[in-house]
């Protein structure tokens, strides 16, 4: 059954990747995809054989992303986030705010809605388990800037060594381009990523603190 599941998903992206402004799913079953997916996740989290059977179609869900986001969930590309070692409720929290529009992109919001609660349950999963690959720092004075930022500020909640928690993003690692892009998003108040708790810890930053922040939380292990 969940072999199958997987199979239709792997057809359906493909599909997704040339039908993808008419994939809309109606806004009954959105509304309804939150509960599903926390009641889901905490059936995996109490079952360690439904745990391993999602992690299966989660690995093969993750054939279809690595084109992006890299094998393993390490993307080689720096304006495209790592998914590896990212906390599990964190990235449901992402799926459900790209399926119902208040983060977007166009993309990803139709590859999301293509997926069922499953297959996104087995996806955290699998990347929550992979190692991301470390990358150090090309500009070791400016991330030395970073760091001194990082210890003000970012640390309360992305803990001392940027990891988060259960519910805080991991952004230890991240990619460069992706960590800028996302700072900058969040102080602009750009409407394509907005939230309420990111946007006033950015509001000080000047460009020169995100150069700075960037260099440092990216090369962090
Ligand atoms: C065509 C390239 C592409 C493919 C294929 C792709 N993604 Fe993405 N994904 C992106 C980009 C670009 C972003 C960053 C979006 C942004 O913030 O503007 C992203 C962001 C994400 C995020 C949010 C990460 C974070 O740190 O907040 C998640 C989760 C995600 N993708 C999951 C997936 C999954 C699961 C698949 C496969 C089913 C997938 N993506 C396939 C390009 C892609
Ligand atoms: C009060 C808690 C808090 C503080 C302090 C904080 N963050 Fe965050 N951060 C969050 C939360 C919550 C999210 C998830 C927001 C969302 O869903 O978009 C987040 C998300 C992020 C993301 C997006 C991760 C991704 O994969 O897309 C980045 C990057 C980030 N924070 C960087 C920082 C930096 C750099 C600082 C310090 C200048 C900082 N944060 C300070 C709570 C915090």
């Amino acid at each position: 059954m969940i072999k199958r599941t997987a199979l239709a998903l792997t057809t359906t992206l493909m599909a997704a990747l040339v039908t993808l402004p008419t994939m809309a799913q109606p806004a009954k079953a959105r509304a309804t995809a939150k509960v599903d997916l926390d009641a889901r996740f905490s059936e995996a989290q109490s079952s360690p054989k439904l745990a391993e059977d999602l992690y299966k179609v989660g690995r093969k869900v993750a054939a279809v992303c690595a084109n992006c986001h890299g094998e393993g969930g390490t993307s080689t590309k720096p304006s495209i986030p790592n998914l590896a070692g990212q906390n599990p409720a964190y990235l449901l929290e992402q799926m459900r705010q790209f399926a119902d529009g208040r983060r977007r992109n166009e993309f990803m919001e139709g590859m999301i809605r293509a997926m069922d609660s499953d297959e996104k349950i087995g996806m955290v999963l699998f990347y929550a388990a992979q190692q991301v690959a470390h990358q150090p720092t090309a500009n070791p004075a400016l991330a030395a800037k970073g760091q001194e930022y990082f210890e003000k500020t970012c640390f309360r909640c992305h803990g001392t060594s940027g990891r988060g928690n259960a519910q805080i993003a991991r952004i230890a690692g991240q990619q460069p381009d992706y960590l800028r892009l996302t700072l900058h998003r969040y102080r602009d108040g750009t409407g394509v990523r907005a939230n309420s708790i990111m946007t006033p810890n950015t509001k000080l930053m000047s460009d020169a603190d995100i150069e700075a922040v960037v260099a440092y939380v990216s090369s962090m292990p």
